[in-house]
């Protein structure tokens, strides 16, 4: 592993880093087949957000299947990356800061993969309360989630896991589970850990 100076996995410094070197084993290269299932059993195309989308490979899948795709990211290192993996799709990728961005229509999806769970967890009653705030009453949070219910499950990370339980917790006031199952294809970053969920946007 290279030697990295930013250690804070709050700032866009650390995150250039480890593109600009090449460092990221998190990216999939692909789509996750759990997310490609529920693009392909979707009903009608939802206006989805990416938040700390990194390549973003889902974009390419979601535009060209005519879904309106925003994926955002605050490194600009990740961008430029992006933008050069997606190459006629780029333009669906912004610079932006997942808790300032405000989306240009209301949304119907957002997208999470190996965000939530590269934050350090003391944003984590922020991220939830943010993606509340983006998302209307019945619209869906679907992706991937990273769990470890060891009680000495390390606190070291990125990736950060969370117990189930406090999961549940964090989520329940404004979301409730509509599907969750194991998933087959992680990166050996996740591997076992992984679940593919999806939640919807409580009323009230
Ligand atoms: C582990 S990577 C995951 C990238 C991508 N979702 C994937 O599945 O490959 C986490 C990403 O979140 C981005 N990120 C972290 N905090 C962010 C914030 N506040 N706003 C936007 N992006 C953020 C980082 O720059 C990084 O690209």
């Amino acid at each position: 592993m290279p030697d990295f100076t930013n250690k804070d996995p709050a700032s866009t410094q650390f995150w250039d880093e480890r593109f600009e070197q090449a460092f990221t084993p998190w990216d999939k290269g692909g789509v996750p087949q759990a997310f490609k299932e529920f693009v392909r059993q979707a009903p009608a195309p939802l206006t989805t957000l990416i938040p700390g989308c990194g390549n973003a490979y889902e974009v390419a899948l979601l535009a060209r299947a005519g879904w309106d795709v925003t994926a955002i990211d605050f490194s600009p290192a990740a961008v430029q990356s992006a933008r050069a993996a997606l190459g006629e799709w780029g333009g669906h990728v912004l610079e932006a800061d997942f808790f300032r961005f405000i989306p240009a229509s209301p949304l119907g999806l957002i997208y999470e993969r190996a965000f939530f769970c590269a934050l350090p967890p003391t944003l984590r009653n922020d991220i939830v309360a943010r993606w509340a705030e983006l998302l209307p009453a019945g619209a869906l949070l679907a992706g991937f989630f990273f769990f470890d219910d060891a009680p000495d499950a390390s606190p070291k990370g990125p990736p950060f896991s969370i117990r189930r339980q406090d999961w549940q917790h964090l989520m329940m006031s404004h979301f409730e589970l509509i599907e969750d199952h194991e998933v087959r294809d992680s990166m050996p970053v996740f591997a076992g850990k992984e679940r593919w969920q999806i939640w919807r946007r409580r009323s009230s």
